[in-house]
């Protein structure tokens, strides 16, 4: 039988292959015309390299990470690979999520991207969808709300950032070659972070 955790990143993949001409169609109005492909040629080497019956968390994650790192490319590469590689330190031994392990890793993960990509709120980025997610959920656990709960903050949150991105221009990546043309346009990276959330509320609802 497989993981919780392996389950949980094929249906990350699944979405993202299905939405993956999306997300390059997105990235082609801003950017070079690859973020899908480069995100569905990740996580197809992420399903073929995670152990599917490890139920350590911490350690799928890892691998996920590194996985990311050497397949994806590009800015996403290094910045996902470095979300989940932090969230994995978090994670290291845990074989069930809880609400505020949830919180815990997102915190973390967004603390990893940020540090990477010397970047904050506001500059049309996949944070632009991960900051408003992490505050949503965060409230939403100190209010002892559950997993389901927490994903559920995350994720309408995380919709509202995506939307806030085609209202401004972007500062970072290559989209900011752009400049003010890039209003409008909805960013790549935070609809991909978006549908990641989306994907991982889903598993978890079961
Ligand atoms: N410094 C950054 N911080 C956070 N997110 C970033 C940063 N730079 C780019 N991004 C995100 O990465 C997404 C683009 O990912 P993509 O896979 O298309 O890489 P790329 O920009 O084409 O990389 P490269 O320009 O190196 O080829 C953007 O939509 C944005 O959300
Ligand atoms: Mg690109």
């Amino acid at each position: 039988m497989s993981s919780r955790v392996y389950g949980c990143l094929s249906l990350i993949g699944e979405r993202i292959t299905e939405n993956s001409d999306f997300l390059t169609d997105l990235d082609r109005q801003i950017g070079d015309a690859d973020h899908g492909a480069n995100m569905a040629r990740g996580f197809a080497a992420v399903v073929g390299k995670v152990p599917g019956d490890d139920p350590d968390i911490g350690a799928a994650l890892k691998k996920t990470g590194m996985t990311l790192l050497s397949t994806v490319g590009g800015a996403s590469g290094p910045l996902y690979g470095t979300a989940y590689m932090e969230a994995a330190k978090v994670l290291a031994g845990s074989e069930t999520l809880s609400a505020q392990g949830f919180v815990d890793a997102l915190t973390a993960a967004v603390a990893g991207i940020q540090k990477r990509g010397k970047s904050v709120r506001g500059e049309k980025t996949m944070l632009d969808a991960l900051i408003p997610a992490l505050e949503a959920s965060t409230a939403a656990v100190a209010g002892g709300g559950s997993l389901s709960d927490a994903l559920d903050s995350a994720c309408a949150a995380a919709e509202e950032g995506v939307a806030y991105t085609r209202t401004i221009a972007a500062t970072k990546g290559r989209a900011s070659y752009l400049g003010e043309r890039s209003i409008g346009h909805q960013d790549p990276g935070a609809t991909s972070a978006a549908i990641t959330l989306e994907a991982i509320r889903d598993y978890i609802r079961g």
